[in-house]
């Protein structure tokens, strides 16, 4: 979907106002009032693209034993999945190794060369699915939207102010595992130097929620700010405060959000008044089951909270 947001202040207008700064204001005319600086208006994220990323983690879950669970086979293909199509793109990408439960695991970190790496601004997903099924919605509706926006950053060839890092994380199955990993191996002044970690876990769910999480108010705002130029209205997250990657995060002193689309809980009628689907069912009835398969995707919700995450990326990195 296509979002209204100021465009960038053209070259033309800004040397027009400085201009006037400096020569003051023309005769009998009131001064032209100076626009405070805008973002650069994020891209719109193809759903269809996103789609292809899923059938992708799809195909390598039926190739793997009918999972991408932490230390199969299935999880180590997602991550070189996810590693050619970034190492195409122009990021620098580290997998990193950890041991959880007697196996390796991996998380898969991607740079994007420039911006400032005193305030990193990173945005990650969970790739690994429980061992039941592919974990289409969970998470492989997340990894598929950060994966997503990352390209979509190298496309635009985005130089943000701010240093961008996406991340896959291992084992969150298991208990955060790998995202934990990830934060305390960070020295402390690598962790000061995170402005923010945005964190998407579960966002196509086929009787969909628009929860966003109640954490940093700057990231809740300019998420809450993405629907509400959507005129979709949208609840705080209560399903389970500190179940997925921003825990580690949050713990950390570092500013966390993100965005959710609903588990096991079941929907309200309000809810369903207000979203559509059904009231009375889960938001996802296949909640770490085999049926978290493609079909377990709600194209609508996959779409806008993709928008809204490419969005969040642009607005918090200028
Ligand atoms: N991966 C999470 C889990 O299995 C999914 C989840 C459930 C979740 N409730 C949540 C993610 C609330 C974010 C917020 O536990
Ligand atoms: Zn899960």
């Amino acid at each position: 979907m296509q979002l209204s947001v100021p465009r960038r202040v053209t070259a033309t207008a800004v040397l027009a106002a400085a201009a006037l700064l400096t020569t003051g204001t023309v005769a009998g005319a009131a001064p032209a009032p100076v626009p405070a600086p805008a973002a650069a208006a994020a891209p719109d994220i193809s759903v269809a693209d996103v789609k292809a990323h899923l059938a992708q983690f799809q195909s390598i879950a039926n190739a793997n034993g009918g999972n991408r669970a932490h230390g199969r086979t299935g999880y180590k293909a997602s991550i070189d999945y996810v590693k050619a199509k970034l190492d195409a793109a122009g990021f620098t990408t580290t997998v990193q190794q950890f041991t959880a439960s007697g196996r390796t695991g991996y998380n898969l970190i991607a740079d994007w060369p420039g911006g400032d790496t005193n305030q990193v601004l990173m945005a990650g997903a969970h790739l690994d699915s429980v061992t039941s099924g592919a974990g289409i919605n969970d998470n492989g509706s997340g990894s598929a939207a950060v994966l997503e926006t990352a390209l979509a950053v190298s496309r635009a060839q985005y130089k943000p102010a701010k240093h961008l890092r996406f991340a896959w994380w291992g084992a969150e199955e298991l208990g955060m595992v790998g995202s934990r990993s990830y934060v305390n191996g960070l020295s402390a002044a690598n962790r000061s130097r995170i402005s923010g970690y945005l964190n998407l876990d579960m966002i196509g769910s086929p009787n969909p929620g628009y929860f966003v999480y109640d954490d940093d108010p700057a990231i809740e705002k300019t998420f809450k700010d993405y629907y509400a130029g959507l005129g979709v209205s949208t609840e705080i997250e209560t399903e389970g405060d500190g179940r997925s990657d921003h825990a580690p995060f949050k713990n950390a002193g570092i500013p966390v959000g993100g965005l959710f689309s609903g588990a096991d809980y079941i929907k309200t009628s309000a809810q369903a008044a207000k979203w559509g689907g059904t009231a009375g069912r889960a938001f996802d009835r296949c909640y770490h089951s085999s049926c978290d398969t493609t079909a377990n995707v709600d194209d609508t919700a996959l779409n806008r909270n993709s928008d809204a995450l490419a969005y969040a990326v642009w607005q918090l990195s200028s």
